[in-house]
């Protein structure tokens, strides 16, 4: 199986994680709030935002705040209700907030029960209509960039990759946990097409306890001319963190929270990094837009279907050039949109 997908932004795999010049990340506490990790598409989203009617918008990944505070900046109609699942991005986000503690909350939660956030936090919503949800999905700058989260094979590590560090299965009890068959089809599904099982089979019988390890055990996986085309630890590590973040599953019940949650002309503005993820909100707007109709577009609907939302238009928004060179993050940035209709 030959892979679309596109990856997210990883530097080289090879020997970058062995190198002692790099210096392992301070925790936020320590860190220059806005350093923790340069959002993506800022206007657009603040320009989407501006356009909303008086209400809460809900952030469900905060991150370390950079969405919500320019949200906050820019339209003082809105306020935030910021949802992230990593203690770290919760801290980091309260203090980037602070000067908005009135019109902003945060909440420890998985967007995936997002429906059960916002009944907690009645308190804070009152009677305000939820106008827009966000989500930037994947992994922060600062959750890569931290050697102590497993999640990048730039730095030798306990081989975790949980974003909520208090509960779950680590990589390395997944990898110990599942069958053969089940890790192959992990590798494939994620964009690893010729030499998933030779992976699958290496990783499986060293049982790496380490994400300098799990390199080793890629490396040697495969011949060494596909090594020096680099990418395949790319693929290992994201398949891995998609599977014990169980980020599939979390984001097609996230999609459907933030739908029902939202006030009639409420936005849903989603941001994704990789095909898969952006398949799957397309696939999800695209039906709400249709109501489910799949009548031969020659025929015109006669099903009856009925509409739910109306979508910004078919192709994903793309940062600019411009935006992309002083953040290369922003390259494989999509973003959709979807309006929800009054009935
Ligand atoms: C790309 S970052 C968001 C960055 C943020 N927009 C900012 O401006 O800093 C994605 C964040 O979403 C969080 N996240 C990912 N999946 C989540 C989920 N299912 N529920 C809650 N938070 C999640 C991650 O922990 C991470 O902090």
């Amino acid at each position: 199986m030959t892979s679309s997908i596109t990856l997210e932004i990883e530097r080289s795999p090879r020997s970058l994680w062995r190198s002692p010049s790099l210096t392992p990340s301070q925790p936020p506490s320590e860190l220059m709030v806005e350093d923790y990790h340069q959002p993506v598409l800022v206007d657009e989203i603040v320009k989407l935002c501006q356009d909303l009617a008086t209400g809460v918008v809900v952030d469900a990944t905060l991150g370390g705040g950079g969405h919500a505070a320019a949200i906050l900046d820019n339209v003082a109609h809105l306020r935030v209700l910021g949802v992230d699942r990593d203690a770290e991005a919760r801290a980091a986000a309260a203090s980037r907030l602070t000067q908005y503690a009135n019109r902003s909350r945060i909440a420890s939660a998985s967007f995936a029960d997002l429906g059960a956030v916002i009944r907690a936090n009645g308190d804070f919503i009152g009677d305000s209509p939820v106008v827009g949800v966000l989500m930037d999905l994947g992994v922060s700058s600062h959750q890569l960039d931290d050697p102590s989260r497993g999640f990048s094979f730039r730095f030798d590590a306990p081989l975790d990759m949980r974003m909520d560090a208090s509960t779950g299965e680590t990589a390395a009890e997944l990898i110990a946990r599942i069958s053969q068959d089940e890790f192959v089809q992990l590798l494939r599904a994620n964009g690893e097409g010729r030499y998933a099982r030779a992976i699958a089979t290496a990783v499986r019988a060293g049982r790496p306890a380490t994400t300098g390890d799990l390199v080793a055990l890629v490396e040697g996986a495969v011949p060494i001319p596909a090594r020096r085309r680099g990418n395949v630890a790319t693929r290992v590590f994201q398949a891995l963190r998609i599977a014990v973040n169980d980020e599939e599953r979390q984001l097609e019940d996230g999609l459907q929270g933030a739908f029902d949650a939202l006030a009639p002309e409420g936005a849903l503005m989603v941001i994704s990094y990789h095909s898969g993820e952006d398949r799957a909100v397309k696939s999800f707007l695209h039906e709400l837009s249709t109501g489910g109709c799949h009548c031969p577009p020659e025929l015109g609907c006669v099903c009856g279907a009925i509409p739910l939302a109306r979508i910004l238009r078919a192709s994903a928004v793309l940062a600019s050039p411009g935006e992309i060179a002083s953040n290369p993050r922003a390259r494989s940035a999509r973003l959709r949109v979807g309006w929800k209709l009054a009935r």
